[in-house]
């Protein structure tokens, strides 16, 4: 099989900040709070006029102007998100449009915050077999669109962003293997209502404001979480014959520090090799890992030759991890 590697990654986050001070004045929390129990200080947040679509072309873009890649030269675009502007076209074909990607074919998929990584599988496995050269993998969400802003256990958790990345058949060895599950029995635990569904009426959602927007059980999907997490990375260690202490960089699905300082706990991780950036952003759904990648990498927390671990899960359930050589 063809070796794929990262040619490139990119982001792109609104300007706007909204932080904890501002939530203060918007529901009874406090700073403290959402400070010691998530790590979060503040997130970005899309204004009335920009789309999923607007946060995935940018970032989409960035990462082409580094890889220094034409638009003809793309031939497959995966966009990871659960909120699309339109149930079609696909935002993957809003973006093809955008970029003048006329080269490509191009499609939407939805797992949540797994979805980055589970794009950059199927993007993979299309490359490995030789059925397109160069993908354009993308996580964007606009998660203000469908956060319920008086809901205080779940409005505080939230932001807006897209990453991206350039996935590319190469001669030497890049991305090595991935784990990805999912758990629909427990899928309720975390939802969002789509129009069009039998039981969904117009009044209904008249009725309720609130009724197209996030619903979680935030104490069960945290135990699913500290869970999910050390079992997604040994499975994908064990798949490609590494153990923890050969990985250089940990990139974990950016929701709350505590999940993650747990997480690193139970594999012995040390924190120096995690990165973080959740304190900036918040849990941004399927842009929070490649939205820290690009940043791991800009910062130089990446190096030539290192092994990185990305790691993710969310709703659905799902869960995603991939283990690459820098
Ligand atoms: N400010 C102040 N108090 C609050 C807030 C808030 N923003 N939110 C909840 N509380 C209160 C609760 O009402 C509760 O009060 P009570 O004891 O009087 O009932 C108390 O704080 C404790 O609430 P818990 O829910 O037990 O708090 P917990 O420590 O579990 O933290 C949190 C809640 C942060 C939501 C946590 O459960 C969590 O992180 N869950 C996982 C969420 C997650 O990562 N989801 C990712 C899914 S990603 C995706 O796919 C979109």
């Amino acid at each position: 099989a063809q070796n794929v590697k990262i040619l490139s990654t990119g982001r792109y986050v609104p300007d706007r900040v909204l932080t904890n001070y501002d939530l203060e004045k918007m529901v009874d929390t406090s700073d403290e709070w959402i400070t010691q129990r998530t790590g979060i200080k503040e997130r970005r947040i899309v204004d009335g006029t920009t789309s999923t679509t607007d946060l995935a072309v940018r970032a989409a873009k960035n990462a082409m102007d580094k890889a220094g890649i034409l638009p003809d030269d793309i031939d497959l675009v995966i966009v990871a998100t659960v909120t699309p502007e339109m149930f079609f076209p696909s935002t993957a074909c809003l973006v093809q449009k955008e970029l003048k990607l006329k080269n490509a074919f191009a499609f939407d998929i939805s797992a949540a915050c797994s979805g980055f990584i589970y794009a950059m599988a199927i993007a993979t496995h299309f490359i490995q077999n030789g059925f397109c050269k160069n993908a354009l993998v993308i996580g964007a969400d606009a998660l203000s669109r469908i956060t319920n802003w008086s809901d205080r256990s779940t409005c505080v958790l939230f932001g807006d962003g897209a990453g991206a990345a350039i996935l590319s058949s190469s001669d030497e060895q890049g991305i090595l293997g991935f784990e990805l599950g999912s758990d629909g029995e427990n899928g309720l635990l975390l939802y969002c209502h789509a129009f069009g569904l039998s039981d969904v009426t117009y009044s209904q959602v008249k009725e309720n404001p609130n009724f197209r927007k996030i619903y979680m059980e935030g104490n069960e999907v945290y135990k699913f979480a500290v869970k999910i997490m050390p079992y997604a990375v040994e499975e994908v260690l064990e798949k490609v014959g590494l153990s923890s202490s050969d990985i250089d960089v940990f990139i974990p699905h950016q929701a709350n520090i505590r999940i993650i300082e747990s997480a690193a706990k139970r594999l012995k991780i040390p924190m120096e090799k995690v990165f973080v950036n959740l304190h900036k952003y918040g849990n941004t759904s399927a842009a929070s890992i490649p939205i820290a990648l690009d940043e791991a990498v800009e910062e130089g927390r990446i190096k030539k030759g290192d092994k990185v671990v990305l790691v993710g899960f969310g709703g659905g359930l799902t869960w995603a991890s991939t283990v690459i050589k820098w």
